[in-house]
């Protein structure tokens, strides 16, 4: 989600407003036969010794491919911005690696993600305790306690996975507590915080341009005719009906045209992201590509462009089963104001959001006449919304504040590390705030041509693109490698 990314499994589904897209989702898996989740005491303040307060932190382990022997790795697959799931423990690039070296697997749920609360609700008093670095706390804790309770040697290597927001955290918790952490895979993870994070959107112009330059074209006269309607109410009337809006659109209302455009973006933008990423489930909307909104957008049978960008919205939400598209900003900010904990899986709109607004920003926007979306989602949209979510306190000044930060502690794209391997997709729109090259032969990076957001960590299948295949021989190259130095 956030936007829906969330790692884990974020939804993207028009009408989900707001989101800021990430994450890793779950693998398909046919079996009903899952560990079982388990609980561990965890500290709340890791940077105040005199709070001895805790809480109980979600994970799973699967001990199938360990037989105890002292030299045998530990996996620890890291937990994000979304629910963890149990699936991850029985399928994926990182089981099949496990399977290969007899590891020790792990997955440590996300603070203030899933069923890991450790607050009573999500007030922003509490939110406090949500940052990455109360997070990476939290895994050097659960590493040390789990080396006690299984009885590892220091030959019990550790090693940490993450795609996404948690691809950032395996590189980060590989650089801040090295003598827990042998070495990170860290997949499709964006390392330089950022407030307008424009190049976003740049990415899906480019990957909708691997369909077709007539795509690209058509979505951009869509926009512009889009843009022209929302300079008066007749044209807000004619939106109303082509987009089959939920209620009427006033645009004079900044907020809701900022929140209508962004969400029809959000409708390329969220096919892109997990084009063909292996995850494929039963959910239709999953199986959506980049190909199938292409051919809409270049079929002049539907009508000019906007009836075209219409079609797509149409696809999309008959997909996710909604009648109309909900685009209001105030019910969005309604929804992310609510600090009761949901038990829907989806729902970590406002952790992600808090998180945004304090650590990172990675706002996708669309600032300019000349961007393919338009002009109608610049920054302050952005920064509007976590002001009006938590409060004045929150504006431009703590973003800018947070994100500085943020790059001095972990060091943005210059982090200096060893034996962390970087992973991105040519598709995937976050590889632009990555490490998608590196000369560096401790801390390589693997740039895979054509795949999508994480595709590397999906259970591998015979019919993944050749550089698919190869980008996971290089990841057993370094894990073979890694795994036989000591130092
Ligand atoms: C570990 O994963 C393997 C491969 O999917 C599975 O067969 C096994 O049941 C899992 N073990 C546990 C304890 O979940
Ligand atoms: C939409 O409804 C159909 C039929 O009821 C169901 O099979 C499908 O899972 C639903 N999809 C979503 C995204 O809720
Ligand atoms: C739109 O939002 C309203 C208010 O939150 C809700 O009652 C309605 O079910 C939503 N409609 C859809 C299609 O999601
Ligand atoms: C979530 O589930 C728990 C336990 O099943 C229940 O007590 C609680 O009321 C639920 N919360 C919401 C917001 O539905
Ligand atoms: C953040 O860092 C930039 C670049 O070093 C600097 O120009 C800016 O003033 C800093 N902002 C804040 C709020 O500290």
């Amino acid at each position: 989600m956030l936007r829906a990314v969330g790692i884990l499994l974020i939804i993207v589904a028009a009408g989900d407003c707001l989101k800021r897209r990430l994450g890793l989702r779950e693998p398909l898996v046919e079996t009903l036969n899952l560990p079982k989740e388990q609980w561990f005491n965890q500290k709340l303040d890791h940077y105040k010794p005199t709070d001895l307060r805790t809480w109980q932190q979600r994970y799973y382990v699967n001990d199938t491919f360990f037989n105890g022997s002292p030299n045998s790795p530990v996996f620890l697959m890291i937990g994000g911005e979304g629910e963890a799931s149990a699936k991850w423990m029985v399928a994926g690039a990182w089981i099949e690696y496990a399977q290969t070296f007899g590891a020790l697997c792990f997955q440590l749920e996300h603070r203030f993600y899933g069923k890991s609360r450790p607050t009573e609700d999500m007030s922003v008093e509490n939110l406090q305790f949500l940052n990455s670095e109360q997070a990476l706390a939290d895994l050097a804790n659960f590493i040390v306690s789990m080396n006690a309770a299984y009885n590892l040697q220091n030959g019990n290597k550790w090693i940490a996975f993450g795609g996404s927001y948690p691809g950032s955290l395996a590189a980060w918790l590989r650089y801040k507590y090295p003598h827990l952490v042998h070495a990170s895979i860290s997949s499709s993870g964006p390392l330089l915080a950022l407030a307008d994070f424009r190049d976003y959107f740049e990415v899906v112009k480019a990957s909708l341009g691997t369909s077709s330059i007539d795509c690209v074209s058509s979505v951009k006269m869509a926009n512009k005719h889009l843009t022209k309607l929302l300079t008066d109410q007749s044209g807000g009337e004619l939106l109303t009906k082509k987009f089959r809006l939920c209620s009427p659109l006033d645009v004079s209302n900044d907020n809701d045209v900022s929140n209508l455009a962004e969400s029809l973006a959000d409708n390329f933008a969220g096919i892109v992201q997990y084009n063909k990423d292996n995850r494929i489930t039963s959910d239709p909307a999953s199986k959506i590509t980049i190909d199938d909104v292409c051919n809409i957008m270049t079929n002049t049978k539907l009508g000019d462009p906007i009836d075209r960008y219409a079609e797509v919205n149409n696809l999309l939400l008959r997909v996710t089963n909604q009648t109309c598209l909900n685009y209001t900003y105030e019910e969005s900010i309604k929804d992310l104001s609510n600090t009761v904990w949901s038990n829907s899986s989806t729902e970590a709109g406002r952790q992600w959001t808090y998180q945004t607004c304090v650590e990172f920003g990675f706002y996708q926007t669309s600032t300019e006449e000349s961007d393919l979306f338009g002009p109608n989602f610049p920054l302050k949209f952005f920064i509007q919304q976590c002001r009006d979510i938590f409060g004045e306190g929150f504006g431009k000044e703590l973003l800018e504040e947070g994100i500085n930060r943020t790059n001095t502690i972990y060091g943005d794209l210059h982090l200096k590390v060893k034996r962390v391997l970087f992973v991105h997709g040519s598709i995937d729109p976050w590889h632009a705030l990555g490490i998608i090259s590196s000369q560096n032969p401790d801390a390589p990076a693997v740039f895979i041509k054509g795949t999508a957001h994480c595709a590397n960590m999906y259970p591998s299948k015979n019919d993944d693109l050749p550089q698919l295949k190869e980008a996971r021989k290089t990841e057993i190259h370094y894990l073979k490698l890694w795994l036989n130095q000591d130092d």
